[in-house]
């Protein structure tokens, strides 16, 4: 079980993404004029409760993540009850380190960004309560943000904070997560918050899901992506051939969970193919979880099974999205959550964006998973437009990213 954090202070589990000290050179700091907001970003609709400060929309001040992942692992997935438990212990510290890690003052903030869905109702309630009695007892305009629009805004985050290239609009997005396998057509001139068109989603499981239900029955432990991205290199992906998904109506949805149940059923009917599967749920009971020693504990059979999961996925996810990006006149193709973290789903993007003449996107890892620096900067542009949130605000569980959510104006 996760320590409890001491009052004040943040728990062991709480991990700061130092390494975006790295990027805040003089340079990224002066193509900020002095009068750019510091924006307190607080996302809390899943199992992580994070905290960040990001200044004008570009720049990362501090971003804190207090994973859960060692309370739910038991489980297999998350545990909404729970969720919301760990939420309400971790709201507070992890705010004030947010907030000292930017080596500001609260009363320095110029607003607070709250995710307000989809996600875990409560879970989401309290980041949404703490957020807004802040901004009221602070007097500082409240921003509700949608936590897809987060993703979307992590690919543009990582490359003002690399000085890498800014995806040209309009773009193509993949948002693939445990929670979410979403298409969106994102256009916009910066100007204003960026528009949103639904493309297609997941009939079903979410390709995270997917993951992590493979890895349940495969006994590899929770998260599965991971772990089976490290496996599937060992395997031969050619190996098994799960089909397609034939989607009828709209084309650019997906399905993963017939693939889960080819797998369930493979396994099933080939059990002498796998010999050691009790011996890693023992390996795995005594908190041994890693790579090498799971993969010493499977047959070749086995990884190759791991591999041909992975490539059906990964073909898919591509296939879908590029058949998306040609038909909406996407620009670029942006790929996000914490599915993107996977290698070969990076490595099978780039090159088929490449064929297609258009160039692929990703954020780093820190901001492919659910943070608050995304958070943050996706309130930027409401911010900027003076597109506020009043006392009404609510979390909304189901909140579609082409909703409005802006509740008066300045
Ligand atoms: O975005 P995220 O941190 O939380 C939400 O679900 O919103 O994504 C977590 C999901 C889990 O399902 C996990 O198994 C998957 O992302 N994941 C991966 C990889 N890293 C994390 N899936 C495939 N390959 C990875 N390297
Ligand atoms: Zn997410």
């Amino acid at each position: 079980m996760q320590r409890s954090a001491a009052p004040g202070r943040p728990s062991a589990r709480l991990c700061y993404h130092r390494h975006f000290g790295a990027y805040r050179s003089d340079a990224l700091e002066c193509s900020l004029s002095s009068v750019e907001p510091y924006i307190l970003g607080i996302e809390s609709s899943c199992d992580e409760t994070a905290a960040a400060v990001v200044r004008g929309g570009k720049i990362v001040l501090s971003s804190v993540v207090a994973s859960q992942v060692d309370i739910h692992r038991k489980y297999g997935g998350v545990v909404p009850e729970l969720a919301s438990r760990e939420h309400l212990r971790q709201i507070v510290p992890v705010v004030r380190e947010a907030v000292s890690q930017a080596g500001i003052e609260l009363k320095d903030l110029d607003a607070v960004a709250v995710t307000q869905g989809p996600g875990l109702v409560g879970a989401l309630l309290v980041g949404m309560t703490y957020g807004k009695v802040l901004a009221m007892s602070l007097g500082k305009p409240l921003i509700g943000v949608n936590h897809l629009a987060g993703h979307v805004h992590a690919v543009f985050l990582e490359a003002h904070m690399t000085g890498a290239k800014i995806p040209e609009l309009p773009a193509l997005c993949l948002i693939v997560s445990g929670g979410h396998t979403m298409l969106y057509r994102v256009a916009g001139d910066g100007s204003r918050p960026f528009t949103y068109t639904r493309i297609g989603g997941t009939r079903d499981d979410a390709a995270g899901e997917a993951y992590d239900k493979v890895a349940r029955m495969l006994a590899l432990g929770y998260p599965g992506g991971p772990i089976i991205d490290q496996l599937a290199v060992h395997g031969d992906p050619k190996a098994i051939r799960f089909g397609t998904p034939k989607m009828t109506g709209n084309a650019h949805d997906f399905s993963f969970s017939g693939i889960k149940t080819a797998v369930l059923y493979h396994l099933q009917r080939h059990r002498e193919l796998d010999p050691e599967i009790e011996k890693r749920r023992e390996t795995l009971a005594h908190g041994e979880r890693s790579a090498a020693a799971l993969r010493r504990l499977c047959s070749q059979a086995t990884l190759d099974l791991i591999a041909s999961f992975q490539h059906a996925v990964v073909e898919d996810l591509v296939a879908r999205s590029l058949a998306a990006a040609a038909v909406t006149g996407a620009k670029s193709i942006l790929v996000t959550g914490g599915v993107a973290a996977n290698r070969e789903l990076r490595t099978r993007f780039e090159a088929e964006a490449k064929r297609a003449d258009k160039e692929a996107f990703f954020p780093s890892r820190a901001l492919s998973t659910d943070n608050a620096a995304m958070i943050a900067a996706a309130g930027y542009p409401s911010y900027a437009a003076g597109m506020y949130a009043d006392s009404t605000l609510n979390a909304d569980p189901n909140l579609p990213l082409t909703a409005r959510i802006y509740e008066s104006s300045r």
